[in-house]
Parts: structure tokens; C-alpha cells; sequence
């Protein structure tokens, strides 16, 4: 048993999608969550300005005595995996490995459709995942950075969001999918709107589910669970708490939070 929080980060509001499912899967974990909108947005930045700044909040985390880092961001995944896995003491866990893991169980015939960041598309980081896991799968990605500003603003179920995932996907129509990775943590807010925009007959893949089910496997093998029964979610923002309160109301189960803000720069 160990009671030390879960850290996780993010560049933004995306990350709550995940400490939803660990609400869900593993509801006796405290959880430290840093949502770095003070740095927002990721996905247009260079690759080594994302890892400086996610070896800064691993730091952070790191200091806050975590046991496990869940990188609740594609795009820092795809930057600095391997950079924090050899900084950190503890376990550090990304999501698109899993990802990729959840769009192949679907084992539907025909292409996987990725949607990402720019950074993210950009890295190759998931044909290369998919490819890695099952050689010769098609893949098609599509850069939708536009659809991360809409959530991170508050806009899902608008008629605003709407025109936007219908403009940001319309590639798909000329090349048809059967599964669609919501390759950026900030997505799954959109499932509807994508929902509508793609039909029934394509299945959306949430990297949060698997990268969740890999980090309570190594808990869980690792005798590392914790038991509190009401758990602490502390929630930190590097920008605006009003933006990470609306989220919390908006997306997160009920629980005890506490909300704070924290300075992290680059190099810290
Ligand atoms: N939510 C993040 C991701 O999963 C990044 C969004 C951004 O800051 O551009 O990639």
C-alpha cells in the first residue's frame, strides 16, 4: 500500500479527462494535477521548449512526493517521455503507447484515424506507436489544433464547436475511417460534436481508459494501491483558477478539491 498521490500534467484543461477515469478506476487515489496554462497552448511549440517545461512540472510533482506521473498530455508525451522517465525516481506513464494499444483492440477492418495537436502529429509519434504494435495498419492523422482552444475556452456543446470539429475533420470524408484516436487529452470534451460530425459507424478511442488501466496495473503488481477512503484532489493551474474551477464543475465526478495556483517555470 502506498498513499502517496498520483501526479499528473497537463498544458491546459485536456488533463481533467484523465483524472475523471482515475475518479472511476481507481477511486482511493489522492491525485496532484498541474494544468500548465500559464504555457498553454502546447501543440504549437517546439518540441524542446514542451520538454522543458513537462521536466519543470515533473519536478514540481516530484517535490509534492508522488509515486507515479501520468503525462495527461499527447503532446508532452510525444516531447519528453523518455526525458522524464530518466529524471524521475518514480513510475512515468504517457498516453499514447496505450492509445494506440485501445484503437487496435477495436480490430475493425480498414484505417485509424489520429487527431492531434501540431506538435503531436507533427513527432510521428503514434504511426510510429501503431506501427510498433501492428506492423502494416493504416494510419491517417489530421492536426486539429484549433479543437484544443474551443475546450480550453469553455465552448464545448456550443453551435461554436460544432462548426469547428466540422471544418477540422473534414478531411475524413474523402478518406474514410473505422476508428478515430482522440489523440490530445483535450478531445474527449468533444466526443459529441466529433460524434456528429463522423456518424455512428467510426469509434472513438479515448487514450485515457488504457493509460488508467496501465498505471493501476503497476500499482496494483507493484503493491502500491492506495486506500484513502475520500480522497484529495489537489489541483494546481500555472494561469487562471477561474478556467480550472469551471472545468473541475463541468467535467470532474464529485470529490474534496483543493485549488491552487502554482509558479513553475522552465528550468525549475
Ligand atoms: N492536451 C494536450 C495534448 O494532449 C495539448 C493541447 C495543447 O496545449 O495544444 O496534446
Amino acid at each position: 500500500m502506498d498513499n502517496r498521490p498520483i501526479g499528473v500534467m497537463d498544458s491546459g484543461l485536456g488533463g481533467l479527462s484523465v483524472v475523471r477515469v482515475i475518479q472511476q478506476e481507481l477511486p482511493n487515489e489522492e491525485v496532484i494535477f498541474v494544468g500548465d496554462q500559464g504555457h498553454f497552448p502546447y501543440g504549437t511549440k517546439d518540441p524542446a521548449e514542451v520538454r522543458g517545461l513537462a521536466l519543470s512540472i515533473g519536478s514540481f510533482l516530484q517535490r509534492n512526493d508522488v509515486k507515479m506521473m501520468i503525462i495527461a498530455c499527447n503532446t508532452a508525451t510525444a516531447a519528453a517521455l523518455p526525458a522524464l522517465q530518466d529524471k524521475l525516481p518514480v513510475p512515468v506513464i504517457g498516453v499514447i503507447e496505450p492509445g494506440a494499444r485501445a484503437a487496435l483492440v477495436q480490430d475493425k477492418k480498414g484505417a485509424i484515424g489520429v487527431i492531434a495537436t501540431t506538435a503531436t502529429i507533427n513527432s510521428g509519434a503514434y504511426p510510429a506507436a501503431i506501427e510498433n504494435l501492428a506492423p502494416g495498419t493504416p494510419v491517417i492523422t489530421q492536426a486539429t489544433q484549433p479543437m484544443v482552444k474551443v475546450v480550453e475556452r469553455g465552448q464545448t456543446g456550443t453551435s461554436t464547436a460544432q462548426e469547428v470539429v466540422d471544418e477540422q475533420l473534414a478531411p475524413f470524408k474523402d478518406q474514410p475511417i473505422k476508428t478515430l484516436i482522440m489523440g490530445c487529452t483535450h478531445f474527449p470534451f468533444l466526443a459529441p460534436e466529433i460524434s456528429r460530425t463522423l456518424g455512428k459507424t467510426v469509434t472513438l478511442v479515448d487514450p485515457a481508459k488504457e493509460t488508467v488501466a496501465t498505471a493501476k496495473k503497476w500499482l496494483e503488481d507493484h503493491q502500491s494501491l492506495g486506500n484513502h477512503v475520500h480522497p484529495q484532489y489537489y489541483l494546481y493551474s500555472t494561469g487562471n483558477l477561474a478556467d480550472l474551477q469551471a472545468g473541475v464543475n463541468k467535467w470532474l465526478l464529485s470529490g474534496k478539491f483543493r485549488l491552487e495556483i502554482a509558479e513553475i517555470k522552465e528550468g525549475d
